[in-house]
């Protein structure tokens, strides 16, 4: 399949060559955060895309391997050709000692957290900086001996050769980690790399991404037709105005209403797309057929299974109709690029459950257009703005693909759906009104199906009880339960058990991730 090419010759570019770091993709979002373009390449990559690239500087990622053993990556001879400026960090670094005739060796005291570097020689890689600083390490070798014509910069307690550079060239390299967090003035450190060293110029905008890549997407797709699946989530919603602004009405939306989506969410994404954006959208409401084949299921994973499945089976029946259609366009975004290191034909690729159309027919033969994959959230999030996108609908929490399928417990009914929409309604609104809903990173609420008894003036009612959950994360991988005000929450249960008749109790969850997840299903 063909992938968008992101080479970007009129604008500064810094190329980090990818060795497999859990970093790499750091380093490229803190050289954007200093409004410098960058983008990363693997290790084994063609050197003539390299060329094409034509990169100010070259920084070279960390990675899992060992240079004291053979077959492991090396950065490509055109890297050093280039005569441009190179930056190796950790892995990096070890590869260019090696490359350039110095020795690395395997040490029985390996290096992970916290280190105190030492800066022994001026260098302009650690300008502006203190004599001593608090780095992050993360390695099992390390450089025993420079390569000839290198100055060693720095040191740490377990790590003597802990920065080098090049007595004429200007090549550097670290052991520590300057992308992420933890080293102190690891943004001024590559600030130095790509200012001082490299001469690059702060001039990239996501205006001019955005414009880059709509002339990227007339150019692959030109006059064929286009066909996306629309969730109403971010990045599904910023591909389709991305796309729409490329290539008008040779965009086709899918829109699959299942019925298990939040209150009016429906209604909103069709206004906002069909209405105020122009956009081409095909509604498919389906939301019996979803209910039908649910009827009866309770166990969680087999609900996820036949959501998905049912997904699929609407989506190619509405893709089959159209006629034409040549390319594919999914909101596919850099997490979601699972594997950076090997070859690009090695390549994996996720495609996301709520838009997984990855059961497509095959005759239809589709070719991918994937405009955001090398884009962080809050990369897209300001490219949504750009593009017109009401702010709400950039900023709202994320939305798992089985919607609220996953949020009742045990048999999904239309009568839970109504009573889960309404109350989720209640905490989203309130959350608003007391300006939280910024401050937690994903709130809901959700339908325990289980029956309680209350009191509501004088009548007994025996109905559902609701769960609210709210979290605050960076990567909702873990997430630590929001210390929502006592106050806010009392307002939340007394309009949800006051306006729901449904419903009796109110609970807040209070359990973090790991053990429990963020969602209940
Ligand atoms: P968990 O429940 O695994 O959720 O802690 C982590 C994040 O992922 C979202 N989530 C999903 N997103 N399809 C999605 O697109 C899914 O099947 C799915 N399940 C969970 C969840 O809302 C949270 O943000």
């Amino acid at each position: 399949m063909n992938k968008l090419s992101i080479s970007n010759k009129s604008i500064d570019t810094i190329l980090v060559l990818d060795f497999g770091s859990q970093y790499t993709q750091l380093i490229a979002r803190r050289v954007r955060e200093s409004k410098v373009y960058s983008e990363i390449l693997p290790w084994d990559i063609a050197e003539d895309k390299i060329r094409n690239l034509n990169p100010k500087g070259i920084i070279l990622s960390g990675g899992p391997n060992s240079v004291t053993e053979s077959f492991t990556p090396r950065a490509p001879q055109c890297v050093f050709d280039l005569k441009v400026p190179i930056l190796g960090i950790c892995y990096g670094m070890q590869t260019i000692a090696e490359q350039m005739g110095g020795q690395v060796m395997s040490v029985d005291q390996k290096e992970f957290g916290h280190s105190e570097l030492k800066i022994i020689n001026e260098s302009i890689l650690f300008k502006n900086l203190d004599k001593k600083i608090n780095v992050w390490m993360s390695h099992g070798d390390q450089v025993q001996d420079l390569p000839d014509n290198y100055n060693l910069i720095a040191s740490t307690k377990t790590a003597p050769i802990a920065a080098m550079e090049h007595k004429n060239l200007p090549i550097y390299a670290i052991q520590f980690h300057p992308e992420v967090t933890h080293t102190e003035n690891g943004q001024n450190i590559l600030n130095n790399f790509i200012f001082d060293i490299c001469q690059s110029k702060n001039e990239w905008r996501i205006e001019n991404l955005i414009s880059q890549r709509i002339e990227e997407i007339k150019e692959k797709v030109k006059k064929d037709k286009v066909l996306l699946g629309l969730s109403g989530g971010v990045d599904s919603s910023v591909t389709a105005a991305l796309l729409h602004k490329a290539i008008g009405k040779k965009l086709t939306c899918v829109f699959v209403d299942n019925g298990l989506l939040r209150k009016n969410e429906s209604v909103e994404v069709m206004q906002t797309f069909k209405d105020n954006l122009d956009l081409n959208v095909i509604k498919s409401d389906s939301s019996d057929i979803f209910l039908r084949h649910l009827e009866n299921v309770d166990d969680p994973e087999q609900k996820r299974k036949i959501i998905g499945r049912t997904f699929i089976d609407i989506f190619d029946a509405e893709a089959i109709k159209l006629k034409d259609i040549k390319f594919l366009a999914q909101g596919t975004i850099y997490p979601d690029v699972i594997e950076s290191s090997g070859s690009e034909s090695k390549e994996a690729r996720v495609i996301k459950s709520h838009h997984n159309v990855g059961g497509l027919p095959e005759e239809m033969k589709l070719d991918l257009v994937e405009p955001l994959r090398d884009l962080f959230k809050d990369e897209v999030r300001k490219m949504g703005i750009q593009l017109g996108i009401p702010k709400e609908m950039i900023e709202r929490h994320p939305f798992p693909g089985p919607g609220l399928g996953v949020r009742i417990i045990g048999e999904i009914t239309k009568e839970k759906i109504k009573i889960l929409q309404d109350a989720d309604a209640i905490f989203i609104e309130e959350l608003v009104k007391a300006n939280l809903y910024n401050k937690v990173s994903q709130a809901f609420a959700v339908l325990l199906s289980v029956k309680s008894v209350g009191v509501v003036g004088d009548e007994r009612r025996y109905a559902e009880v609701i769960g609210l959950r709210a979290v605050e994360t960076v990567d909702f991988m873990t997430a630590r339960w929001a210390h929502l005000p006592f106050k806010f929450l009392e307002n939340v249960s007394n309009r949800i058990v006051n306006e729901i008749e449904d419903v009796s109790r109110v609970v807040y969850d209070i359990s973090s991730k790991p053990p429990a997840t963020i969602e209940w299903e």
